[in-house]
């Protein structure tokens, strides 16, 4: 077997200790998730093989480079997607659909951290009463999702980014989701901290061109706010 260089040993054994975290973290907190859920000992063991399959690798393989705190892990993300997109789009003749994808995959992984961990956690925190910017999120959150379903191209990632620029700024400004977050939280925020790590990858599928596939920013906003006004509300339960 061919001897590899030092630093790439070493690069390797970091990587593999960072999986073996994850998948430890994963399988404890889901077996613990269904607990609280009152599932019997065999559910719970799913539930953590479940767990582990879905352990999020994007998450380790491209990390963000945040310095620690729930904010900078979240920003960090913003950031490594942002990076995922441009390099989708670097070369004006040719898209790469291999970053792109990644870009996707990491997007729906992300929405998933606000939409299923984060806004129910101030929710709880306030006593059931929903934060004010959450409905504005939750329908940029569907817009973007829809843009993600059509066969990409570069005039499909500036559509995405009309929404998403403004998007990644009401979360991350002053007064915006991630510090309100960090603000209701106090002690609690290290442990959302491991809770947003801990989320897993979300199954991506096929793209769709149908005569019904969203192209535009304006269109996908559009979708939105109609199956929200389909679902008779801007709060799905939590
Ligand atoms: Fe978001
Ligand atoms: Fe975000």
């Amino acid at each position: 077997m061919t001897e590899l260089p030092r630093e790439s040993r070493e690069e390797r054994a970091r990587l593999a200790e960072a999986v073996r975290g994850a998948c430890l973290e994963a399988a404890r907190r889901a077996f613990e998730d269904g607990g609280f859920a009152g599932l019997c000992a065999e559910g719970r063991r799913e539930l953590a093989l479940d767990a582990i399959a879905n352990v999020a690798l994007s998450d380790l393989v491209d990390p963000p480079a945040d310095d620690g705190g729930l904010a900078a892990y979240l920003r960090a993300d913003h950031d490594r997607i942002d990076a995922l997109f441009d390099a989708a789009i670097a070369d004006p003749e040719q898209f790469d659909h291999d970053a792109f994808e990644r870009a996707r995959a990491g997007l729906l992984r992300h929405i998933g951290i606000e939409e299923k961990i984060l806004l129910p956690y101030a929710r709880r925190r306030r006593g059931g009463e929903p934060l004010a910017l959450a409905s504005v999120l939750r329908r940029e959150h569907g817009a973007i999702a829809s843009l993600l379903v059509p066969t990409p191209d570069h005039a499909l990632v500036a559509e995405l980014r009309e929404i998403l620029g403004p998007h990644n700024q009401r979360e991350e400004q002053e007064g915006g989701l991630y510090p309100i977050l960090e603000a209701l939280a106090g002690d609690d925020v290290d442990e959302l901290l491991a809770r947003a790590r801990a989320a897993p990858e979300v199954p991506t599928a096929k793209h769709f061109d149908g005569p019904r596939a969203t192209r535009t920013a304006r269109e996908a906003l559009a979708r939105s706010d109609a199956s929200a006004r389909a679902t008779r509300t801007d709060e799905p339960s939590e």
